[in-house]
């Protein structure tokens, strides 16, 4: 399963890229706004950075929301550099617009799933990766890691390239069991990857190690 970091915090993303596990970044528009990245060039700088910083896939969301547009738009963001992928919402004229970009060979992230019908929809459009956001799943009082499971075996048996990238991961639970039902990739906050870490028992062994090596 591959390592993407769903963040623009350029601190954050330093530390899981040196953390020497790390295989792309994802963002969204409530992300950059966090960082207070305004206006376009101040937005198209900051994926560059962020492509220069890490060598993986790194997604750009469009803010339209119009097929025109989507695509006048993702064209834009995918010449900032090889490794941008677009993420375009799950809407109608989102997956007329994933099938011209996966035609022209610009490679897209379908993001904002909740069901199954929606991932195969952005599968059948050739989406390089479908997003279905585990947390909010969670949220509303369903279990987010059943869609994984079911989008899983729908995938498998119809033969789907798409990859399937766990997002509004919460916990290094969630990861656990993303990896576990055969997610392609979890984009997780830094905070979750670095939950993996911990364990009790490792801080007591270590502690218990050091110790010892004193009398060595
Ligand atoms: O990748 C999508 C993710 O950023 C959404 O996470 O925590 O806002 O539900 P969250």
């Amino acid at each position: 399963m591959k390592f993407f970091v769903d963040t623009a915090n350029l601190a954050q993303i330093k530390e899981a890229h040196d953390l020497g596990i790390l295989d792309g970044v994802t963002t969204n528009p409530s992300l950059m706004a966090k960082e207070g990245i305004k206006g376009e060039a101040a937005i198209n700088q900051h994926y560059k950075t962020i492509c220069e910083m890490v060598n993986g896939d790194i997604s750009a969301e469009v803010l339209s929301t119009d097929f025109e547009s989507i695509i006048k738009e993702g064209q834009q963001l995918a010449a900032l550099h090889p490794n941008i992928v677009v993420k375009v919402p799950m809407i109608k004229d989102g997956i007329k617009a994933i099938k011209w970009f996966t035609d022209h060979k610009i490679r897209t992230n379908c993001t904002l799933i909740f069901s199954a019908g929606q991932a195969i929809l952005a599968a059948k459009a050739g989406a390089t990766y479908v997003s279905p956001f585990i947390g909010r799943i969670d949220d509303s009082s369903w279990d987010g890691m059943e869609l994984i499971a079911q989008m899983r075996q729908i995938f498998d048996v119809q033969g789907y390239s798409t990859e399937i990238l766990a997002a509004s991961i919460r916990s290094g639970l969630h990861i656990v069991k993303a990896a576990e039902l055969g997610a392609d990739v979890c984009t997780c906050p830094l905070d979750s990857i670095l939950a993996l870490l911990k364990h009790p028992l490792t801080d007591i062994g270590l502690a218990k190690f050091l110790e010892d090596a004193k009398k060595m």
